[in-house]
């Protein structure tokens, strides 16, 4: 599926938005690129804060920045770190992924070259979501 083997491009411009992270306090730099179904992309790097409570995941960033600039139909998001394991979202970034992407595919590497792509249904499911209300 051509979808499927864009991927480690829409990986790389993850890589690049890593290295705009601002993680002075875990030191820990994240970088997501989120794509829409026409091709649309947009990155997010993780946020933190002095508080720390305020830090925003990259992935969070990327939903956000997108959905403010009035994109949506999303198909894949890509996450990149510097660890010896991968990075799954977390689970609020799963839930809001869920919200506005609903089931993309969930591309992740790391620098050293380790890969997985898995359905964000695979790793979040039964989700609550407007169906239930
Ligand atoms: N982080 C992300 O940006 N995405 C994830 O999927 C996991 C964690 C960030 C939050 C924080 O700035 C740092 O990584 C350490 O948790």
């Amino acid at each position: 599926m051509k979808e499927l083997e864009e991927l480690g491009d829409l990986a790389r411009i993850a890589r690049q938005a890593r290295r705009r992270a601002h993680a002075p306090f875990s030191g820990f730099k994240v970088g997501a690129a989120l794509r829409t179904r026409r091709g649309e992309i947009v990155t997010g790097c993780n946020i933190e804060n002095a508080t720390y409570g305020l830090t925003l995941c990259a992935e969070r960033v990327a939903v956000f920045k997108a959905v403010s600039e009035g994109l949506r139909r999303f198909d894949a998001i890509a996450v990149v770190v510097d660890s010896k394991h991968l990075a799954a979202p977390c689970g609020p970034c799963r839930q809001i992924l869920w919200e506005f992407c609903g089931d993309l595919w969930v591309h992740m590497e790391t620098l050293r070259g380790a890969k997985e792509t898995v359905r964000l249904s695979t790793i979040f499911p039964l989700p609550f979501d407007a169906t239930n209300l």
